[in-house]
C-alpha cells in the first residue's frame, strides 16, 4: 500500500548543467586558451553565473540563461586578469553550448526509460540551449518534456520555476523524483516538495539549509536503484 510518506514516482525530473550535461567539461578547451587558469575560470565562472542567476531572480531582472553565462564569463575573466578576446569568448560559448555529457547519463536514462519511466528536464537554460545539448549528446527522444525557466523569467531555487513539472505533467510535485547534482538545487527541490535525491559528483559536505533530499547517491545509476526500490 501507498503511504503518505513513500508516494510512488511517476515521473523522473532532472537538472540539466551538472547533472546531465558536465559543466567542466569546458575545462579542456580553457587551459588550451589560458594556460595554467583553466581550472579557476571553469570553477569560477560557474560560480558566477549561479550567483547571477540568483540575484537577478531576487531583483526581478530576468536574462536568459546564455546572456547570464556570458556576463558571467566576462566578469570571471576580468577577475582573473586574463585578456578575453573576442575569438575567446567566442570559442568557450560556443563549447559550452556543446558540452559532453556526464559519462553514466545515457545509461541510466536508457534504463529508466526500460522500466517505463516518464522522464523529463527542468533546467535554468535557455529552450535553445536545452534543445542542442540534448542533441549533441544523443538523448534525443528521451525527455517527453523540456522545460526552461524561460517560460517563468524566475530561475531556481523561485518556486515558479519548480513549479513547471508539476503543471506540465498534472502531477503533485511529490510523485515526481527531482534529481540534480547541484547541492543547493536538491535542496530547492526538496523544499518546493519533490522527492529529490542529490547525486553528489564531487563528495562535497551536505548544504545547511535545514533541509534534506531522500537520497543521495554519487552517480545517476543511483537513480534506477531508488526507482527500483521503490517499485
Ligand atoms: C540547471 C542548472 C542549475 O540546469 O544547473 O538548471
Amino acid at each position: 500500500m501507498e503511504t503518505a510518506q513513500r508516494p510512488p514516482i511517476r515521473v523522473v525530473v532532472f537538472d540539466a548543467y551538472g547533472t546531465l550535461f558536465d559543466v567542466y567539461s569546458i575545462g579542456v578547451l580553457a587551459e588550451q586558451l589560458f594556460p595554467g587558469k583553466g581550472d579557476a575560470l571553469t570553477r569560477l565562472w560557474r560560480e558566477r553565473q549561479i550567483d547571477y542567476t540568483r540575484l537577478r531572480t531576487l531583483s526581478n531582472r530576468y536574462q536568459p540563461f546564455d546572456v547570464v553565462t556570458r556576463d558571467a564569463l566576462r566578469w570571471t575573466a576580468d577577475a582573473l586578469g586574463l585578456a578575453l578576446t573576442e575569438a575567446a569568448e567566442t570559442q568557450l560559448m560556443a563549447r559550452y553550448a556543446q558540452l559532453s555529457a556526464h559519462a553514466d547519463a545515457l545509461d541510466a536514462l536508457r534504463a529508466l526509460k526500460a522500466m517505463n519511466m516518464r522522464l523529463a528536464i527542468l533546467s535554468n537554460g535557455t529552450p535553445a540551449m536545452l534543445d542542442v545539448l540534448v542533441e549533441h549528446t544523443g538523448m534525443q527522444g528521451m525527455f517527453e518534456r523540456v522545460l526552461s525557466v524561460d517560460a517563468v523569467g524566475q530561475y531556481k531555487t523561485a518556486a515558479a520555476a519548480y513549479q513547471l513539472a508539476p503543471d506540465a505533467f498534472g502531477l503533485p510535485a511529490r510523485e515526481m523524483l527531482f534529481v540534480s547534482s547541484n547541492g543547493w538545487d536538491a535542496c530547492g527541490g526538496a523544499w518546493f516538495g519533490y522527492t529529490t535525491i542529490w547525486i553528489n559528483r564531487s563528495g562535497l559536505p551536505a548544504e545547511r539549509l535545514g533541509v534534506t533530499p531522500d537520497a543521495t547517491g554519487d552517480s545517476l545509476h543511483e537513480v534506477v536503484r531508488f526507482i527500483t526500490a521503490r517499485t
